[in-house]
């Protein structure tokens, strides 16, 4: 089925110009379409609310630190399938995983650790409406959804 996802492009793939247009060229490459675009540069305390149920892990503060260190891409893509299709581009989260298991996923290409993994994926449809929500709140997923 159709779908929209929220994908982010973290602070360490942003700051580099040729990562960058190396992932948006797999996004179309992929049959992905993109429906709304941001850039902007979070707060730590909006990067704390957005992974807020990460709260309390021992990641946490880097997570929001590094969220919050310098630019991010935001943007709502579609495509069939695009939560699991967006998910499996990126390869796990695991950076050794990754390198090991999905070497030429984006994140098997460019992760450099668990946190500073180059990107962010939804993992489901309610999660996708939660977090364009988040980053669009003059989007109308609802809406978007039902015109189709
Ligand atoms: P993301 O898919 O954006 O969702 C939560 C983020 O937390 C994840 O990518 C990583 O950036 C970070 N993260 C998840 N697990 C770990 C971990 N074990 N150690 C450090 N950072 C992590």
């Amino acid at each position: 089925p159709l779908q929209l996802t929220l994908a982010i492009l973290k602070p360490d793939i942003t700051a580099n110009p040729s990562v960058l247009k190396n992932v948006w060229t797999r996004i179309l490459e992929n049959g992905l379409y993109f429906v709304s675009s941001k850039h902007m540069h979070l707060s730590s305390d909006e990067a704390e609310e957005f992974y807020a149920e990460h709260r309390g892990k021992f990641f946490q503060n880097r997570l929001v630190n590094f969220m919050s260190s310098g630019p991010v891409w935001c943007h709502i893509l579609c495509g069939d399938d695009v939560i699991g299709r967006w998910r499996r581009m990126l390869g796990p989260t695991k950076v050794l995983k990754t390198v090991y298991d999905e070497p030429e996923s984006i994140r098997g290409s460019y992760g450099l650790t668990d946190t500073r993994n180059c990107a962010h994926g939804s993992d489901s449809d309610a999660t996708a409406k939660r977090e364009v929500g988040f980053f669009f709140p003059e989007f109308d997923f609802e809406k978007w959804y039902k015109e189709e």
